[in-house]
């Protein structure tokens, strides 16, 4: 059966809410704004990204599913993520032929998942209110580690394949 990446459905909420529980993570408000890979009726991965603005978005979570993780699925979605953000954030604004930023902050473990694929690290001033000030009162921040990392990306004229 083929993977896809697709929108999240409301039955698909408490899927991807152990999927997200399994590292300590929760859905990033509404489960139709979160974006799936998929194969059948079983979720691997997920993420929700947010526009911030015209050229400007953050991806608030992002996990694979932990029996599935270090087989290709994480960059598999990002790079969908990243290649074409706005398709990909409901009632995003298209680009066409702009520049554009994903920013996010990673735990300090996922930091080379995140450069290997593309992301580099910058700091958290840089990151869109209000992300910039996520960690600062966190008590797990040392165990933690977190980072603020971004993308650099171009729009092109491929639609979502
Ligand atoms: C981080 C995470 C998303 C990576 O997904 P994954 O499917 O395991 O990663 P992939 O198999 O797609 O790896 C892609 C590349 O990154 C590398 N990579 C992945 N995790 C890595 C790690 N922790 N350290 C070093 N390299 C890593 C892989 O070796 C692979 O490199 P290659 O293309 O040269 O072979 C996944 O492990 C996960 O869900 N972790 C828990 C949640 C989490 O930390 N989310 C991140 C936001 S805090």
């Amino acid at each position: 059966m083929e993977q896809i990446v697709a929108f999240a459905e409301y039955k698909e909420k408490e899927q991807l809410r152990s999927l997200f529980a399994e590292t300590d993570m929760g859905l990033a408000g509404e489960i139709e704004d979160h974006v799936l890979l998929k194969k059948g009726d079983r979720i691997l991965a997920g993420g929700r990204l947010v526009q911030m603005d015209e050229s400007l978005f953050h991806l608030m979570v992002f996990a694979v599913d932990k029996a599935k993780r270090g087989t290709g699925l994480g960059k598999k979605l990002i790079d969908k993520l990243c290649q074409f953000p706005w398709a990909y954030c409901r009632e995003a604004e298209k680009l066409k032929g702009l520049e554009y930023t994903i920013t996010t902050i990673a735990k300090g473990t996922a930091v080379p998942f995140y450069q290997n694929c593309g992301y580099q690290m910058i700091s958290f001033a840089e990151l869109p209110e209000p992300f910039d000030l996520q960690c600062r009162e966190c008590p797990d921040q040392k165990e933690c580690k977190p980072m603020a990392l971004a993308f650099y990306g171009k729009a092109g004229t491929k639609e979502v394949g």
